[in-house]
């Protein structure tokens, strides 16, 4: 059914190290010549994120607007994770995100990537492709990492939440910073016009307004009736029950230790910070998000 389904011994969890100044592993950086050299369409949209941002929604709700209507088959048959491809992947005996992305037949061809904006490929960009970037408030991405941490055999080892706390303000995170992810695509959006920034918690706030403004940033004009079909789809109810994108066919993931769909809440945060632990992240953070444009709901 998938590529991904392969049955085999979960790996040994690899270990973070610093490449080229950010935090990796080995899964995201052996492929890194072949991915850097990748030769972008000009067609392509890239779906930017750092881990746990969202992606898996609006590649998902991205895959539906574009190939929904013409391909129910391919919907019920072909995981989101092949339909779009992750980039920087590498974890044999799995394909090879590139060599996925090198071989979609859709047009245009979606892709996913939790890179940094420094290590874009450079076709991305001398393309202008069309790139869409999903932020989600850091406190609540240090909860989903954690626990996505915790189920993925992929994952580094992880200490219990306060070290992995204090770890994520230190950007030793696979694919680093938080902090200098956000910022660095927020700054690259004020010269790149082709680059729409989105928030996870504008989608939970109103999941139509946005797909609204992802097509006009698209340039597409589905029908309201097709629009509604694709804002259902993508509810997270909806998407837990969906095999093909709910990560069950997965065989790195445990969804008993957690589901990778796990919440879908905004404010899950209050549920793992103490008091001590919310204030010392509070502080970390007013040091380290100055950009008085870019503005996160944290508090909510
Ligand atoms: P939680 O762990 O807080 O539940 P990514 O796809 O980047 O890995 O992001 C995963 C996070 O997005 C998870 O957050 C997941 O539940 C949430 N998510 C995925 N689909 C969603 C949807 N349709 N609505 C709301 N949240 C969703």
């Amino acid at each position: 059914m998938t590529q991904f389904n392969i049955s085999m011994e979960l790996p040994a969890r690899p270990t973070l190290f610093d490449f080229h100044g950010v935090s990796m592993t080995k899964h995201f950086t052996d492929n890194w010549e072949n991915t850097q050299n990748f030769k972008a369409r000009p067609d392509d949209i890239l779906i930017a994120t750092y881990p746990k941002s969202g992606t898996t929604w609006v590649c998902y709700m991205l895959n539906l607007l574009y190939f929904g209507n013409m391909s129910p088959e391919r919907q019920k048959s072909v995981t989101l994770n092949e339909r779009v491809p992750f980039l920087e992947l590498c974890a044999p005996p799995r394909p090879k995100g590139k060599d996925l992305a090198d071989q979609l037949p859709t047009s245009p061809r979606l892709i996913k990537t939790h890179l940094p904006v420094q290590f874009v490929p450079k076709s991305f960009w001398e393309q202008r492709c069309r790139i869409v970037y999903v932020a989600h408030n850091s406190k609540d991405t240090v909860v989903s990492y954690y626990h996505f941490g915790r189920m993925n055999s992929l994952h580094p080892e992880l200490g219990d939440w306060s070290t992995f706390l204090q770890d994520f303000m230190e950007g030793k995170m696979v694919f680093g910073s938080w902090y200098k992810h956000v910022n660095s695509w927020w700054e690259k959006k004020q010269t790149y016009s082709k680059l729409h920034y989105m928030f996870y918690e504008d989608l939970t706030e109103d999941s139509g307004r946005e797909i609204d403004r992802l097509c006009s940033f698209l340039g597409l004009f589905p029908s309201a009736e097709e629009k509604e079909k694709v804002r259902a789809a993508v509810m997270f109810d909806n998407m837990k029950q969906n095999k093909m994108v709910n990560g069950s066919t997965v065989q790195i993931m445990n969804h008993d230790v957690s589901p990778f769909m796990r919440k879908g809440k905004v404010a899950d945060w209050k549920n793992h910070f103490t008091v001590s632990q919310n204030e010392r992240f509070d502080e970390d953070y007013k040091q380290k998000m100055k950009n008085p444009t870019l503005h996160f709901r944290t508090e909510v």
